[in-house]
């Protein structure tokens, strides 16, 4: 069983609700989770599998709510090569930058050399109405992984 943090932007929800389906079901299949809102860095265990939640906002941007840890993994965190990660992005493709703020924190988790266990999930709020049904789909993957 794996130890999984589980952080969480969001500006008005959704990836919240994501972010609470996600810790239930990793727990009820006897996994250790635990969300952190507003996390920073020192919240978190490398050494544990890390599950980003995040909504994407303005121009492909990332929510307010975890931009400080993506400011402070970016300046002040040397590589991280222990890490395991998965992104779950939420976003709209009618928007430019589809799903950006989980490209973001994607790009610089590769930039810090932590791996991916399983592909970037991203979900379409022009097509899904309820966002937890793929990315419940999308945990199985990423628990059978872990
Ligand atoms: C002001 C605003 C800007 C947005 N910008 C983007 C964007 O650039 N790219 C994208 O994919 N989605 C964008 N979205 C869509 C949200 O990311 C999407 O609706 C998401 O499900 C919201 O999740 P949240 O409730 O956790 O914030 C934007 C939404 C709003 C309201």
């Amino acid at each position: 069983m794996a130890a999984v943090d589980i952080i969480v932007g969001t500006v008005y929800g959704s990836a919240m609700s994501v972010a609470e389906s996600l810790e239930e079901a990793l727990i009820a299949a006897g996994h250790e989770a635990v969300l952190h809102e507003e996390a920073a860095l020192a919240d978190l265990n490398p050494e544990h599998f890390w599950l980003v939640v995040t909504s994407t906002t303005g121009q492909g941007e990332l929510p307010a709510d975890i931009l400080p840890l993506f400011s402070e993994l970016r300046d002040n965190s040397g590589p991280l090569p222990q890490l395991r990660y998965a992104v779950a992005a939420l976003g709209d493709s009618s928007y430019e930058h589809y799903c950006g703020g989980g490209q973001l924190f994607n790009a610089l988790l590769q930039e810090l050399q932590a791996t991916a266990a399983t592909e970037m999930l991203t979900v379409d709020a022009s097509e899904t109405l309820d966002p937890e049904v793929p990315a419940l789909k999308w945990l199985q993957g990423f628990m059978a992984k872990i």
